[in-house]
């Protein structure tokens, strides 16, 4: 296992589509590992392949400090297949350090995706797990969570945390 390099910044395979993985081979574990081991030194909860350069269609997820019911996953190949409700929340990106903002999401979405066990699956998160699996799906097609951020949205949270500060 190693702790690899997090590309960070506008750099160009954090803008590129990620390609499919054919076989879950021992290349593909020996790099869901490192994907654990990376994230969990950045003190992350989720990381995508194209973060430490490969450009393969591979996440990592784990809110189990936040959740301890939750386990860990990895998925390859994942597609979201259902997603439902909204909600906003605030996220940053371990490829955009010092940034946070207030993202739009689907508050419940139903991933398809190959387990590293071979077998394909469908698995579904909601809140912060349906967050996470968004902005790591996102970062194989290119997606920065910067992109999708709207000034309605950030003065709402504001507007919210007014409220919540008040009671
Ligand atoms: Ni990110």
């Amino acid at each position: 296992m190693a702790v690899l390099e997090i590309q960070t910044g506008d750099v160009p395979i954090l803008r590129q589509k990620a390609k499919p993985v054919k076989h879950v081979d021992d290349n593909v574990l020996r790099l869901i590992e490192d994907m654990f081991e990376t994230m969990a030194a950045a003190c992350g909860i989720g990381l995508a392949a194209p973060q430490i350069g490969v450009p393969k269609r591979i996440i990592v997820a784990d809110i189990s400090q936040h959740f301890p019911d939750c386990p860990p996953v990895a998925l390859i190949n994942p597609l979201i297949t259902e997603a439902s409700g909204e909600e906003l929340g605030e996220e940053g990106c371990l490829s955009l350090p010092g940034l946070r903002g207030i993202v739009r999401r689907a508050s419940s979405v139903t991933v398809h995706a190959l387990l590293p066990n071979g077998e394909e699956a469908e698995l579904s998160g909601n809140h912060l797990m349906a967050r996470v699996l968004q902005h790591e799906i996102d970062h194989l097609n290119g997606i920065l969570f910067i992109d999708l951020l709207k000034p309605e949205d950030q003065i709402l949270l504001e507007q919210e945390e007014a409220k919540e500060a008040s009671n």
